[in-house]
């Protein structure tokens, strides 16, 4: 019995003590904080829920800000928590641009911005952050290019840049993001070509730059993207045919080409893929219902012509018929053909 009493106590303690978290832990970088959680500024934020501090230094941040309870621009200051590593940020009060601050941070692996209200250009400075793997602006209101500084993030794996106002070509350099995964950077206003060196990034599951300007042809290059589920090219200005190469796209679920000019037929690589294809609004483009419309079309003809035809002889058989029928009754006296059931019987 004793045994078993301290066993249970030992069982008890330890619990206690692992589950001690680190949230009696405090950090002086606090002060960058408090303001946007609205607390005082002897607050020790590494209690609250929304940060993760480690070592007395805050290493992740999520904040969601529900619509009035702050409101006013990113704070400058979080350029100097230099060992975050995490960075969700989303508020539809938030006013402003990214601070270029944020630059500083070079540890950060997790990146998201979102407001509604988030205006200006990206800062170059972004190109510093080396360990970024996920980096997430949508939604926000950005004009302006990509700047260049961000094709030496080569760690990325998410690039997502959606829905902002943002212009400009696509470099060659997209190219050198051969970790990347997903790339959407749909419903802003780029332009341009596509640029041919997407097919190196042949760890890409989802392309999505529908929604845009660009011009001339889809590169066949796309087609070395062996690991492509989803292809969203729609919205743009494309022109010319739909390179047959798509068709080694055996892991695509889905490839949306609708709303562009592209022209020629369908490559038949392509309508062998178990992928579900979205071609709409693509005047010049030959689609499969015109083609089965035609089909039907000659269908209808041809049993139009074997039913007429089939109507003719059944016609002239019957009238073949009467007449012979007209001679037999006529030679009845002389001549008896006979029936099925009698053999001709001659009359002499
Ligand atoms: C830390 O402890 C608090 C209360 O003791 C608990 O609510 C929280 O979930 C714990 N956090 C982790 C990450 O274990
Ligand atoms: C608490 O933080 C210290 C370092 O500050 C660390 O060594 C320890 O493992 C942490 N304890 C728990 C339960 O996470
Ligand atoms: C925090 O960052 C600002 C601007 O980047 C800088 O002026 C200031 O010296 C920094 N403060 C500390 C304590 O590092
Ligand atoms: C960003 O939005 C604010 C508020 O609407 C405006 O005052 C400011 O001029 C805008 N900045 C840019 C660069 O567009
Ligand atoms: C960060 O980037 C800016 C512009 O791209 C550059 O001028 C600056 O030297 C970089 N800072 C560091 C510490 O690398
Ligand atoms: C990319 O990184 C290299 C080496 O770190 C640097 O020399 C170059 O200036 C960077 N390019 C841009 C556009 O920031
Ligand atoms: C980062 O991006 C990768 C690739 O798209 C994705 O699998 C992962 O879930 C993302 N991480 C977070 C924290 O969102
Ligand atoms: C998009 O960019 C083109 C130039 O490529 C420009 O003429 C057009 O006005 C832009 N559209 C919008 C909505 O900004
Ligand atoms: C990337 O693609 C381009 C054009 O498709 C090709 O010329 C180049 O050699 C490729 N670069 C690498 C590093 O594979
Ligand atoms: C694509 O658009 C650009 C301007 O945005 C133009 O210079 C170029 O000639 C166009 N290319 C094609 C093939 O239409
Ligand atoms: C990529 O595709 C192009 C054109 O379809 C082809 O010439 C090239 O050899 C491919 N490159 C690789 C690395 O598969
Ligand atoms: C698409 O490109 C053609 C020329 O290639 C041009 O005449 C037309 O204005 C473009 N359409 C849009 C919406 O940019």
């Amino acid at each position: 019995m004793n045994i078993l009493y301290f066993l249970v106590t030992i069982f008890i303690s330890v619990k206690y003590i692992y589950s001690q978290n680190n949230t009696s832990e405090e950090s002086e970088e606090c002060i960058y904080l408090n303001k946007l959680l609205n607390k005082e500024s002897s607050y020790n934020c590494c209690r609250n829920e929304k940060i993760t501090c480690l070592n007395s230094h805050i290493t992740r941040i999520k904040i969601y800000f529900q619509s009035q309870s702050y409101c006013g621009s990113i704070p400058f200051e979080l350029g100097n928590l230099s060992n975050l590593e995490f960075l969700y940020f989303y508020g539809d009060n938030i006013i402003g641009p990214i601070p270029p601050e944020l630059g500083k941070l070079t540890s950060l692996v997790y990146l998201f911005i979102q407001g509604k209200y988030i205006n200006g250009t990206i800062p170059t400075e972004l190109g510093n952050l080396s360990k970024l793997e996920n980096l997430s602006l949508p939604n926000n209101i950005f004009k302006g290019s990509i700047p260049s500084s961000l094709w030496n993030l080569t760690k990325l794996k998410e690039l997502v840049l959606s829905n902002n106002k943002l212009s400009g070509f696509i470099p060659p350099e997209l190219g050198n993001l051969l970790n990347l995964e997903s790339l959407k950077i749909q419903d802003n206003n780029f332009s341009g070509n596509i640029p041919p060196e997407l097919g190196n990034l042949s760890n890409l599951k989802i392309l999505e730059i529908n929604g845009n300007n660009f011009n001339g042809t889809i590169p066949p290059e796309l087609g070395n993207l062996s690991n492509l589920e989803i292809l969203d090219l729609s919205g743009n200005n494309l022109t010319g045919s739909i390179p047959p190469e798509l068709g080694k796209l055996t892991k695509l679920k889905s490839l949306y080409l609708s709303r562009n000019n592209l022209s020629g037929s369908i490559p038949k690589e392509i309508k062998k893929l178990n992928t579900k294809l979205y071609i709409s609004n693509n005047p010049l483009l030959e689609t499969e219902s015109n083609n089965n419309s035609v089909i039907s079309i000659l269908i209808i003809i041809a049993l139009f012509l074997i039913l007429a035809t089939g109507i003719t002889i059944a016609y002239k058989k019957t009238k073949k018929k009467i007449v012979e029928e007209e001679i037999s009754s006529r030679n009845k006296n002389k001549i008896s053909f006979g029936s099925k059931n009698h053999p001709p019987v001659c009359i002499t």
